[in-house]
């Protein structure tokens, strides 16, 4: 059977997406309910690569391992000879012939769209310059936990057409729900990636009509890593997208707002907005656990039916 890979939400087809949640929900409740007792993992192990900055994705995999009776190892550029020009390919395959999995948190999509070709082993997202698809999964986890099922709902970004509003608008695909892109003028998402979601996402360019009677409210930071040097012009182009309580009011009573983290308060977010009820993001980040695990184990062993 051929390798599966998951590079962006689209690897998996609507159906397994859907299962992914299920079982993520149920993973979680049998960590809550048994503690770290299921172990299918013993003796595998995970090598990441992170070639940017990372707390919560670095914790979430390495964890995920662990409790599943496995090791994860942590792999930078700084100490490997990735860093020194190893080619991409000639990685993958030495690591393949000893590790079970691999993740990676890169810049260039492409260059792990190269890697995943050259691996025999599956190989995870963990953020690239364009798709950020395991957060997306805790997201959906997140959504669905605490408001059913997302088909048919609204969701609205607010902000950068970035790496998380790509790995959104395929979600939309993928989970089959609105989702309204609302941004400034130069900061649309790919069009190619826009065009494919067809007339289920949507382009606005006024936060307060955006948000109008919304399921859910999510935004990000104005400038992603490896772009710290536009934070400036950033910060004028996006003034009147901060998402605040007010914004809120005008979404629908039980709305909720996520943020994939890290944050900047008095930015993107009011100074406040992540102590208001809405938000959920402490239990969104804690998902990336659950989701993630429900991820590896799917790659590594196919379905678990409950
Ligand atoms: N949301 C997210 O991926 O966080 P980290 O950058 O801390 O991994
Ligand atoms: N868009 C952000 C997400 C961080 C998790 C970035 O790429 O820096």
């Amino acid at each position: 059977m051929a390798t599966r890979h998951f590079l962006t939400l689209l690897d998996l087809s609507p159906e397994e997406s859907r299962y992914l949640i299920q079982r993520a929900i149920s993973i979680k409740n049998g960590l809550k309910t048994h503690g770290p007792t299921y172990t299918p993992f013993a003796n595998r192990t995970l090598a990441m690569i992170f070639e940017k900055s990372s707390t919560r994705t670095r914790v979430s995999f390495e964890t995920a391992m662990a409790q599943f009776g496995g090791h994860a190892l942590f792999l930078s550029p700084r100490d490997t000879q990735l860093g020194r020009g190893e080619p991409i390919g000639d990685t993958a395959r030495v690591l393949a012939e000893m590790v079970d999995a691999v993740m990676i948190r890169t810049f260039s999509h492409q260059g792990l769209e190269e890697y995943a070709a050259a691996s025999d082993v599956p190989v995870i997202n963990a953020l690239t310059d364009d798709y950020h698809p395991c957060q997306l999964l805790a997201d959906i986890m997140t959504w669905t936990e605490l408001r059913g099922s997302v088909r048919g709902r609204t969701a609205v970004w607010i902000g950068d057409g970035n790496n998380m509003c790509h790995s959104w608008i395929n979600a939309a695909r993928q989970f089959d729900f609105q989702l309204r892109i609302c941004c400034p003028e130069g900061y649309e998402p790919r069009q190619d990636i826009l065009e494919a979601a067809g007339d289920r996402v949507s382009i606005l360019h006024d936060p307060q009509a955006a948000v109008e009677n919304a399921d859910l409210i999510t935004t990000d930071v104005w400038a992603s890593m490896g772009q710290e040097e536009e934070q400036a012009r950033r910060e004028a182009d996006f003034a009147g997208f901060q998402v605040t309580e007010t914004l809120l009011d005008r979404a629908a009573d039980n709305a909720l707002f996520l943020h994939c983290l890290p944050a900047h308060r008095g930015e993107e977010i009011s100074e406040t907005l992540l102590d208001d009820p809405r938000a959920v993001v402490w239990q969104e980040a804690g998902n990336r656990l659950h989701a993630q695990k429900a991820l590896i184990e799917f790659l590594l062993l196919g379905r678990v039916e409950p």
